[in-house]
């Protein structure tokens, strides 16, 4: 119950398993023209959206964002904490004007504030978080979306701990940039960064661009065009065993079933809240509306969540630990996402209150296991 790497399935993970296959492989080839269109579903995209997918991960996948801006443009970044201020980060390495709305830790930037600072000043871009991982808390990207729409030019969503887990629907939205991680609710082992880009992003890819070589989506996206149909490409070597376990769990998640895979997580995560709550644990996201379907950050009084962690893993429960600067050293974070069943719920909330009690925390023994098997019952 880690909030990535995730576990993996041992289908996805055997997949991977072959020693003889290039990147010119027509197996290769295969692969990536299954998961290239998959994807666009993934993001709730049409064809008028260009899917990527190049090495790294989440954070490779935000960098090539800046492949849309050029010299002078200024971004807008909603940060709900560590990874919002990622974005930062980034376009703060670029010859671009980065402006932040924050918002206290477990809160979210309102949809409100975010109209009201692109009224006010001209954006080419504005960079979201959907499920900000060192919390928990998810933001309402949809109505933020339609609040700026036509206010700005782009728009860009980092789904790392949502796409795969959360309502995804980049068309819909209008949201020009969806972008995630192999290693999360996709559940895959790290390493590709998965996107989707707008017409309009795709104008923006040009030679005036910001972006350096690597990820310049610019590099990449004849590549992404030719072996979706069926060409094998090269721009930079692809991870080639990795990506025969992408198309394998895009091919198990098409036998779920979208809806019902978002349906599983939202049930799995309604399982942890209830068991926590009833344990009498405080969760991190401070408004119920933001619960996400992937991450729940769990706030300790008495206890050292590095002593939690240490003695969880000792009884067979790997969990993460808390990232947020402001709450370093009081909380710790359930990952709940990937191929996670009721039944994993169970065990995580049985050996956390074992643990817990054992540690002097006050925490209302056996009420947590009982209140997740009233919410599966
Ligand atoms: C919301 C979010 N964005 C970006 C990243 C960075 O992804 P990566 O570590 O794959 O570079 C993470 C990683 O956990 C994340 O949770």
């Amino acid at each position: 119950m880690h909030v990535g790497p995730v576990t993996i399935d041992y289908d996805v993970l055997v997949a991977g398993l072959r020693g003889d296959t290039g990147f010119t492989s027509q197996e290769f080839v295969e692969a990536m023209s299954f998961s290239l269109k998959y994807l666009r579903k993934l993001m709730g995209a049409d064809e008028t959206y260009q899917p990527f997918i190049i090495p790294g991960g989440g954070t490779s996948a935000m960098e090539s964002v800046a492949s849309l801006l050029r010299r002078g443009d200024k971004v807008l970044v909603v940060s709900n904490g560590v990874f919002g201020d990622r974005w930062k980060a980034i376009f703060n390495r670029y010859s671009v004007a980065v402006d932040v709305l924050k918002c206290d830790p477990g809160d979210y930037v309102k949809p409100d504030d975010v109209e009201k600072a692109v009224k006010d000043e001209k954006y080419t871009l504005v960079a979201m978080t959907h499920v900000e991982t060192s919390t928990g808390v998810r933001e309402p990207v949809e109505a933020v979306a339609k609040r700026i729409r036509d206010k700005v030019e782009l728009i860009a969503v980092d789904g790392v701990s949502s796409v795969g887990a959360e309502a995804v629907k980049a068309k819909d939205n209008q949201i020009d940039v969806y972008l995630t991680a192999s290693q999360k609710a996709i559940g895959v082992p790290p390493g590709a960064g998965l996107l989707v880009l707008s017409e309009r992003a795709v104008s923006r890819l040009s030679d005036e661009s910001v972006a350096g070589y690597y990820l310049n989506l610019k590099n990449w996206v004849d590549v992404m065009r030719n072996l979706e149909d069926g060409k094998a490409s090269y721009f930079a070597t692809l991870p080639v065993q990795l990506i025969f376990m992408l198309a394998k769990a895009f091919e198990l998640m098409d036998k779920e079933g979208l809806e019902n895979r978002i349906k599983r997580h939202e049930r799995v995560a309604q399982g942890v809240r209830a068991g926590l709550e009833s344990m009498g644990l405080e969760i991190v996201a401070k408004r119920p509306e933001t619960y996400s379907n992937t991450v729940t950050g769990v706030m300790v009084k008495k206890a050292n969540p590095s002593e939690v962690l240490k003695a969880v893993l000792s009884e067979g429960l790997e969990l993460a630990p808390g990232v947020h600067p402001a709450l370093a050293g009081k909380y710790f974070r359930i990952g709940h996402m990937g191929w996670v069943t009721p039944n994993d719920v169970m065990t995580t909330i049985a050996v956390l209150e074992r643990v817990l009690k054992r540690m002097g925390e006050p925490v209302n023994l056996g009420e947590g296991v009982r209140a997740v098997q009233l919410t599966y019952s």
